[in-house]
């Protein structure tokens, strides 16, 4: 038919032309979760590698020092055909840039890594992203193994087809849509964890939440402040069900349009899972990177509950119980620094992301959400005031606390 039309056209037009191409790619991968992943008797990794092309290991400073030994025996123990290069990647939030990226692109041609390569990486959120990028990018796209070291990395960076890197000041301006081969999820990992990129963690499984879960929700408020000790003893099996019940929020979600295909769903760029994550990309510009990604997320989901609070779209109990648990998680719901004519006017920048509307996502109730759409209803009157409030929360809140503990 299309060739046809493309025929016909050039008959009647002389030298002009026109050929339309049509393709549908389908993607599948697979999460995994496997406790014990590096243990000697566990060959799910080497299972995935494959004999017949070089892979490409990645690993951050602290992933090698903590679990480069194990890796590297278990994978010799499995895998003595495999051939295998290691690089030590050195990756923050404040240079995840292109320049990483480049960095795992050229390690990759020392490596020699042909088109059937793997790169394999284990490491938090950062790690993942630049991996994904490079993966995507050298010979115009390899396969990429993640194991995700970090709470964020299992249940949210690591599960997706997102990679990206910073750009101009801008929060994953560069990027693009890979699957991964796999993603091998060991809750272990979290053993070593430093408490604040936990709590980071938790602000992503607070998200999920509140605005696709009530069940995880109950979960963490149930245990809140026992989830911010080792993840051993009773607490084992609550932290396997927050890990589980987040990537079935997270993935259900994204499920729906994995590859933000704006051409076959109208309201695309309309998703709940962006709760916590339109005035975040400033916040974290904006402080430095000194608020790590996850609290940038709490302050933004304290300032969307309130709003929706405000806005009438939310009851007051569920605002207070969303903004309690993400104080009892330890995050922040405020940051001194935070001028509110500087939120405001880093919303256009979101509003051209998310193809001409603003879609802030307002909680209505745990487990739903609707969108702001227009940023002319934001005015700066009401986030000011918003923003005020929750530098006070805190202070109310403790005194509250006191008084009905004192009655
Ligand atoms: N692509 C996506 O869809 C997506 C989704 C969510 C978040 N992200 C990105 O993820 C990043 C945040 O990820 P993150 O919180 O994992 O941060 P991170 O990758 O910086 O890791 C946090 C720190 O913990 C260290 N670390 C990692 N695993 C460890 C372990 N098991 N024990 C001890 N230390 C360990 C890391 O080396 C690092 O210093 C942000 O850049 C965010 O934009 C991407
Ligand atoms: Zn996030």
């Amino acid at each position: 038919m299309q060739e046809a039309a493309g025929r016909a056209l050039s008959e009647h037009r002389g030298e002009q032309w026109l050929r339309s191409v049509r393709a549908v790619r389908e993607e599948r991968y697979d999460i995994l979760c496997r406790p014990g992943l590096l243990s000697r008797d566990d060959e799910t990794l080497v299972s995935l590698l494959r004999t017949d092309a070089p892979a490409l290991v990645v690993m951050t400073p602290s992933t090698d020092r903590l679990y480069g030994k194990a890796l590297r025996h278990s994978l010799a123990a499995h895998g003595p055909g495999a051939d295998l290069s290691f690089m030590i990647l050195a990756c923050s939030e404040a240079d995840k840039m292109t320049e990483q990226v480049l960095a795992v692109c050229r390690r990759a041609v020392e490596a020699r890594l042909a088109r059937r390569s793997q790169i394999v990486c284990v490491g938090g959120g950062v790690a993942l992203d630049i991996c994904g990028l490079a993966a995507t990018l050298f010979r115009r796209g390899i396969c990429q193994i993640r194991v995700p070291t970090t709470l964020i990395g299992m249940i949210d960076a690591g599960i997706g087809v997102k990679n990206g890197v910073n750009f101009d000041g801008s929060k994953s301006l560069l990027g693009s849509f890979s699957a991964c081969e796999a993603c091998l999820i060991d809750p272990s990992f979290l053993d070593t964890l430093p408490r604040r990129h936990l709590q980071c963690g938790l602000a992503e499984s607070a998200k999920i939440a509140t605005v696709c879960s009530p069940e995880l929700f109950d979960l963490l408020d149930m245990h809140a402040d026992g989830l911010l000790g080792p993840i051993c003893g009773t607490l084992l099996g609550q932290t396997h069900d927050l890990i589980r019940l987040s990537i079935e929020g997270t993935l259900s979600e994204l499920s729906l349009n994995l590859f933000e295909r704006r051409d076959l769903f109208p309201n695309t760029y309309a998703r709940k899972l962006d709760f916590g994550h339109t005035f975040s990309p400033y916040l974290e510009a904006a402080s430095g990177h000194i608020l790590l990604h996850g609290e940038a997320v709490a302050i933004d989901m304290a300032v969307s509950v309130e709003l929706a609070y405000r806005l009438g779209v939310l009851d007051r109990a569920t605002r207070t119980r969303v903004l309690d648990l993400i104080y009892r998680l330890g995050l922040p719901i405020h940051w001194p620094e935070l001028r509110p004519e500087a939120l405001r006017a880093s919303l256009p920048s979101v509003v051209r992301h998310r193809d001409g509307a603003l879609n802030l996502v307002l909680p209505s109730g745990i487990g739903t959400a609707t969108f702001l759409k227009d940023l002319r209803e934001l005015s700066l009157n009401l986030l000011t005031e918003v923003v005020q409030d929750l530098a006070e929360w805190p202070a109310k809140k403790g005194a509250l606390d006191n008084a009905r503990a004192r009655r």
